[in-house]
């Protein structure tokens, strides 16, 4: 039928960065992050927590659950924009850190949407080369592109790394359907630079170097109005009433905008599961970190029908459906 999640895994740096401790660093208080925002604490990658050391911890995880060897893996893609070297690939580095010998590996890069578009490509592959086994990894080290003098934005970004195993399965469950956008015209609202050009003719005059920048209030507008619509567009599509969906998985990025989400979808709350307050948005890692702890809390069963949706720097944003 569709690509099953045999496996999940989840990790998280061992550092903790409390409003508090934001407080220190920046003029804010906790009561305003939690406020506008819904989140207390969120992890901070140090020395030995890379992106690519998080993702292979994550997905080490995830074959663990799986029962699978590291050389039953034919394909490894990981999600990410904060990848400690543009070249190799992030997912390169977990297939050697892995000893995934039999793989080969490649980074999909669509922000905070990348695992749901990593999940996608994953899921169409082995439509097509069905007896194989993939691992699909989202991991972030956005504190490595975090302006930490920046208000605006250092209070909600956080580090992280979840993984699935999956497998095409002739069963009534697994990836139903996916339904993904981008819309480049609107890059200015969320955008990060790359390192400063070598060649002084395509050097960029305003680059202030790989932060993340951000036009907060459209950000917000947009994420609510994409997901609804992305959401809406897939339940018809599939003729499924959003009162049969068993669980809501969000990308985790900011309480306020998951609370108008869920109350013009108008799916009840406790549907709906939410960690931001611990992580932050942990961007291409939110969904399969959520993910993983809503599996390991025994909140799904098998059968379940199962929503994920996300939006992201391109603008990227999407939903798919899966049977679990
Ligand atoms: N602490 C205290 N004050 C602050 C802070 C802060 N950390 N940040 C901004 N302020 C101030 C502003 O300077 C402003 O002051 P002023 O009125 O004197 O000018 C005031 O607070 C209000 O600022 P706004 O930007 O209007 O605050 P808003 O209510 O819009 O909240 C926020 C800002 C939380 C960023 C909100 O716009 C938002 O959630 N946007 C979505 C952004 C997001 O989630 N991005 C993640 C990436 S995309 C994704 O994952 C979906």
């Amino acid at each position: 039928m569709g690509a099953v999640i045999l496996g999940t895994g989840s990790c998280l740096p061992e550092k903790r960065l409390s409003n508090h401790d934001l407080g220190k660093l920046v003029e804010t208080s906790d009561e305003w992050i939690f406020s506008r925002t819904g989140i207390s604490t969120r992890r901070i990658s140090s020395k030995g927590e890379e992106a690519f050391q998080l993702g292979t911890t994550a997905a080490r995880k995830a074959m663990a659950m799986a029962n699978i060897s590291v050389d039953e893996i034919d394909l490894i893609i990981v999600a990410t924009m904060s990848s400690h070297m543009t070249m190799p690939s992030c997912a390169c580095f977990v297939q050697k850190e892995l000893g995934a010998d039999n793989a080969f590996a490649y980074d999909v890069s669509a922000a905070c949407s990348g695992f749901l578009f990593a999940l996608d490509s994953g899921d169409k592959f082995l439509r097509v080369e069905q007896n194989k086994k993939i691992l699909v990894i989202g991991t972030e080290t956005l504190s490595s592109r975090t302006d930490w003098k920046d208000r605006n934005t250092c209070i909600l970004f956080g580090d992280g790394a979840g993984a699935v195993v999956l497998e095409y399965k002739e069963e009534e469950r697994g990836v139903v359907a996916s339904n993904l956008f981008s819309d480049g015209t609107l890059w200015n609202l969320l955008y990060m630079h790359a390192a400063p050009s070598c060649n002084p003719e395509l050097e960029q005059a305003d680059n202030p170097g790989a932060h993340i920048l951000m036009e907060g209030k459209e950000v917000f507008k947009y994420a609510v109005k994409s997901m609804e619509g992305a959401i809406n567009g897939l339940l018809i599509r599939e003729n499924i009433e959003i009162d049969s969906i068993d669980l809501m998985i969000p990308h985790q990025a900011n309480i306020r905008i998951l609370k108008k989400l869920v109350s013009r979808l108008g799916i009840k709350q406790e549907k709906v599961f939410i960690n931001v307050q611990k992580y932050g948005n942990t961007s291409a890692a939110s969904i399969p970190i959520a993910l993983d702890e809503a599996n390991r809390e025994g909140r799904l069963k098998r059968g379940d029908l199962l929503l994920v949706c996300s939006f992201g720097g391109g603008f990227t944003w999407g939903a798919s459906l899966l049977r679990w």
